[in-house]
């Protein structure tokens, strides 16, 4: 099991598969992008895999969500899915994509097992989306997001991440969109986790402010809590029928005492926290001929380190030194 000192259990692995990424949003990297890892400092299939194997049948693991950087630009992404899947008891498994190559690949990573999919999706004009991404690629994100309902890769959940005077006036649009696609989206407060740090408090979209602009459009009735569990977003029915609308208001709303979570690099560190300020080097482990028990007690020691918040409403708050793409959402 693992532990830590405020009684919460981490169930939920979330593995970063590379610090990649095919665009380029603004809230998340510079246009340039970063310095990327270097390719041997990245484990490979069979380290992670015997990590995700040490997670599930020794740590209690029950799911296991693949992100990025954008996890699709890893090779043999199926593979490493369908040896996931094969472990037992079997995780769920899920992967958070920004949804370019996805109708090309849902089908083979459904054959491997995979149970969803959550995918980003900000606007849903052209226009703003190369603004908001700097890539023009809009369609191949709706075509994915399809593309992966048709492969049944279900419940497809969508992200947005509203940004003042960008994309935030079209917050019922995209809940019409979505609720039009039999899709579950999510509204997401911008944290202070980009490359560049250029979050500011006043510019994010609350979730106060996101339920206001819903409201004028559509009648939002809060859902059972639980119905929530420990899942970040807070759900709200829509027009009274059983659609949902989701709001994950990490920093005027933080869910971090039911916090399930833990994370992997794609360099092998587990991560108690995304604003942990301190990570512990598995790799070097793996590369030290350690046992299965000696991992899964440093993993356990990282886990039992979880502060109980992210601070990031403290006057001392400090932004961790990983960017998002490199920690994975
Ligand atoms: P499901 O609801 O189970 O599908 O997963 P999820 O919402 O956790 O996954 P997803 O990767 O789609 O993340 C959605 C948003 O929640 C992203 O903006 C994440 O950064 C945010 N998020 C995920 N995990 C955490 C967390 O541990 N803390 C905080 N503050 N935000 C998180
Ligand atoms: N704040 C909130 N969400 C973010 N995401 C990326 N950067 C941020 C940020 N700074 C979202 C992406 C993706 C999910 C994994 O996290 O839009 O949907
Ligand atoms: Fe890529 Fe996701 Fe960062 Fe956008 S938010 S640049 S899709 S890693």
């Amino acid at each position: 099991m693992l532990a830590d000192s405020y009684g919460r259990v981490a169930t939920d692995l979330r593995v970063s598969l590379t610090d990649r990424c095919n665009l380029r949003c603004t809230y998340c990297m510079p246009a340039e992008g970063l310095d990327w890892l270097p390719k041997p400092e990245l484990l490979t299939d069979d380290e992670l895999l015997r990590l995700i194997r040490i997670g599930v049948t020794l740590l209690g693991i029950e799911e296991i969500r693949f992100t990025g950087g954008e996890p699709l630009l890893r090779k043999g992404l199926p593979g490493i899915v369908a040896a996931t899947t094969a472990l037992r008891p079997r995780p769920q498994t899920a992967l958070t994509t920004n949804g370019i190559g996805l109708a090309r690949m849902a089908p083979a990573l459904a054959e491997a097992g995979l149970d969803r999919v959550n995918v980003s999706l900000d606007t849903l004009r052209p226009d703003v989306f190369e603004k908001l991404a700097r890539r023009r690629r809009l369609d191949d994100v709706l075509e994915g997001m399809a593309g992966a309902a048709a492969a049944g890769l279900t419940p497809v959940k969508v992200n947005a991440v509203l940004m003042r005077g960008v994309n935030d006036v079209e917050a019922p649009e995209l809940l019409r969109y979505c609720l039009d696609h039999g899709y579950e989206l999510r509204f997401i407060e911008q944290m202070p986790l980009d490359a560049q740090h250029g979050w500011r408090r006043e510019n994010m979209i609350t979730a106060d402010e996101i339920l206001d602009r819903l409201g004028a459009a559509f009648t939002l009735e809060p859902a059972d809590a639980a119905e929530r569990g420990s899942a970040p977003a807070e759900i709200f029915h829509v027009d009274g029928g059983p659609a949902k609308v989701g709001v994950i208001g990490s920093v005027t709303r933080p869910f971090c005492g039911a916090c399930d979570r833990v994370r992997l690099t794609a360099d092998g560190q587990i991560r108690n926290c995304l604003f942990a300020r301190e990570e512990s080097d598995l790799r070097a482990l793996l590369r030290s001929d350690a046992s299965d028990a000696e991992i899964a007690d440093r993993w356990r020691a990282a886990v039992a380190a979880k502060l109980p918040g992210h601070g990031i409403n403290d006057p001392s708050f400090l932004q961790p030194a990983r960017p998002m793409s490199a920690i994975g959402g």
